[in-house]
């Protein structure tokens, strides 16, 4: 994948491309990231790339022929899926990041503070909002954008870390632990701790529904349940414990059983 990032302040990718999973995924050749100052394409001569607003106001606006050119000066950059940073746009989320991961060659046109003239929204495909605030620039939108695309390329992370997280299956992830058991106080979940393979599947999915009940419940109105997961839900909704939960479902599970049998004989 290809991704050229068109801003006035390429220093603030420095941090983010040499650190940790991202430096990684550029050395081992799944990303190529180019950071370009549309600043250079200016063809004032103190580099200048605003200019005052047509109808009044008070601030300066971003003007098209430094940017347009900065982006016309893109190979292919017919062809790449353009987007801009604006607080206006698309609110970005794990499913968005998905989709652009998929795309071969990605074009980010940072935002900025004092606008940008609007027939801007002519030459990108998609504005992408972050979030419902309003940032300094487009930059820290941008940066967001990348490093959730990045790791998500193949080779990137492992994949089992991928289908685990958090939105990758609708629900927000399970809690996890690590040495010590007891800390401060504070203890493990014993199911965790005793190694039955299935239990700790059940007990994970239990607590991925309940967190994503309890914080998020507009997450659980877009997905589909299995009937497993629909009886958890319901005992989550009563505050039952995971113990007396598994003891719910076994009877359910018995239940249905009979109910099909007795079905069968007639
Ligand atoms: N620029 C300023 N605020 C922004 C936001 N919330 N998302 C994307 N770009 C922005």
């Amino acid at each position: 994948m290809i991704i050229d990032i068109i801003t006035i302040f390429p220093e603030m990718f420095d941090g983010i491309l040499n650190n940790s999973i991202i430096k990684r995924a550029i050395e081992k050749e799944v990303v190529k990231v180019n950071v370009l100052n549309f600043r250079d394409f200016s063809k004032n001569k103190h580099n200048k790339v605003d200019d005052t607003t047509y109808g009044g106001g008070a601030g300066m606006l971003i003007a098209l022929p430094a940017i347009v050119d900065c982006l016309k000066s893109i190979k292919d950059y017919d062809k790449a899926y353009k987007v801009i940073t604006n607080p206006i746009g698309t609110v970005y989320n794990q499913s968005k990041a998905k989709e652009l991961s998929l795309k071969d060659h990605l074009i980010i046109i940072c935002g900025h503070y004092e606008g940008i003239d609007d027939r801007i929204e002519n030459y990108v495909d998609e504005e992408i909002s972050i979030g419902d605030y309003v940032l300094t620039g487009g930059e820290i939108a941008s940066l967001a954008i990348i490093d959730s695309v990045i790791r998500l390329l193949p080779d990137a992370i492992t994949k089992e870390s991928i289908e685990d997280e958090s939105f990758s299956n609708g629900l927000l992830e399970y809690p996890q632990y690590t040495k010590p058991s007891v800390y401060d106080g504070y203890v493990v979940p014993e199911v965790l701790i005793n190694g039955d393979h299935s239990k700790i599947e059940s007990f994970r999915l239990f607590e991925s529904l309940k967190r994503t009940y309890l914080r998020r419940s507009d997450m659980l109105e877009k997905r589909d349940f299995t009937q497993e997961e629909k009886y958890m839900l319901d005992c989550i909704k009563l505050n039952m414990t995971f113990d007396d939960t598994l003891e719910y479902i076994k009877e359910q599970k018995k239940k249905a059983k009979k109910a099909k049998r007795t079905c069968i004989k007639k």
